[in-house]
């Protein structure tokens, strides 16, 4: 057992988990006492389904005014202004965000947005000039996919691609949704590429967590019990889309992934993650799931060089808790947890780099604007860049 240091555990949102939970977001809302609701949903997907069309129906039912704004791809700050006018011309006092991590993130922005003066991007960690007061609408977040776990954190990551691009938060304690209703029934839809992806990032979360030189003995037990349930669920999501079960072990684990990133910290692939998503659109999963294997194989060879004891012997403990055939010491086990991430790696079929227009020439610019602070030990910036290389 670690010796208990001096830590600290952020705020959490209520959780309501499980299948059919959806049902209790009218009553939730009334908790607040709102009047006029804001649904902001992400690329519409949602908006086809009878699940939708019940949830507006029961809202309305309810006496609550609605209004809804939709985002596309991951948040802009020009996405985040308009919406944030269209909440205030509404006299919005509560904001749901439904959809993927894009659009969690989007209502969180949106909701902090409807009480800030000026442009998101003024508000923005390393581009603005201003630092969020912690003022925002309630937020109640409704992920329809496992990945981000951005339902139980206190950032939204707004994006700007091209030349002079970035991927940054707009961050503040009091940013994290007051309620996360997590229905694994509304995941049954995720197309197959979207579930592979953000159950790849959800896992490197996760083990980035566990391994990261600011884990916590809270947030080590809540990793392993990610990834035990990840073990359990992510081929079967894939395997089969409709198996409720593997849908709620997934969105189980993503949910643990977002509280262990918000108090652990991440590491070398979410480090290079941002840079990598400021120069093209590629799905922040699909970057994750690419860099995860490459990244752990350098890491757990240069422990083992290095004699790096709690290296190996974390990774060992994420193989155990992701495999159920590992056997022998930790040095071996940490042999395996390569392995291991290689076969979810094939099963997963994620595109390359380059099939989003990502090029081997904007490998510098991105290893200039990674950062790998709690990664557990340190490369190079040619090794780093030889780690993105591999997956162009
Ligand atoms: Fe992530």
């Amino acid at each position: 057992m670690e010796k208990l240091e001096k830590f600290t555990v952020g705020r959490q949102p209520t959780l309501v988990f499980g299948a059919g939970a959806i049902v209790d977001l009218a009553k939730t809302v009334a908790v607040y006492g709102a009047r006029r609701v804001l649904i902001v949903t992400g690329g519409g997907s949602i908006r086809r389904t009878s699940a939708w069309h019940n949830l507006l129906a029961e809202l309305s039912a309810s006496g609550l005014d609605l209004c809804d704004y939709s985002g596309d791809g991951e948040p802009t700050a020009a996405q985040v202004d308009a919406a944030a006018e269209h909440a205030r011309k509404h006299s919005v006092d509560l904001v749901v965000a439904i959809g993927g991590g894009s659009a969690v993130d989007l209502g969180k922005a949106v909701g902090a947005a409807a009480r800030m003066p000026d442009s998101i991007e003024r508000y923005l960690e390393g581009v603005g000039d201003r630092e969020p007061t912690g003022e925002t609408l309630p937020v109640i977040a409704v992920p329809t996919t496992a990945g981000t776990g951005a339902e139980a954190t206190k950032n939204a990551v707004i994006s700007r691609l091209g030349a002079d691009g970035y991927k940054k938060s707009l961050r503040h304690d009091a940013f994290v949704p007051r309620v996360a209703i997590i229905d694994p029934e509304l995941h049954v839809g995720c197309p197959r590429e979207v579930s592979a992806a953000s159950g790849l990032d959800a896992i490197t979360q996760l083990v980035e967590a566990y391994v990261s030189t600011k884990a916590t003995p809270f947030t080590d037990a809540l990793a392993l019990s990610g990834l035990a349930y990840a073990a359990g669920s992510f081929r079967r999501t894939l395997a089969e889309p409709g198996d409720v079960g593997a849908r709620a072990g997934m969105a189980y684990a993503a949910y643990l992934s977002g509280v262990c990133l918000a108090n652990a910290g991440l590491g070398l692939v979410h480090g290079a993650a941002s840079p990598i998503g400021a120069v093209c659109a590629i799905p922040h999963g699909v970057v994750c799931g690419n860099l995860l294997p490459v990244t752990v194989t350098a890491t757990i060879e240069k422990a083992l060089r290095e004699n790096e004891t709690r290296v190996i012997n974390r990774y060992a403990a994420c193989a155990r808790a992701l495999a159920d055939d590992v056997v022998g010491d930790d040095v071996s086990a940490s042999r395996r947890f390569i392995d291991v991430l290689l076969e979810f790696e094939e099963v997963a079929d994620l595109p390359h780099f380059g099939a989003y227009g990502f090029t081997a020439g904007d490998v510098e610019r991105v290893v200039r604007d990674t950062s790998g602070k709690n990664h557990p030990v340190e490369f190079s910036a040619d090794q780093i860049a030889g780690m993105i290389e591999s997956r162009v």
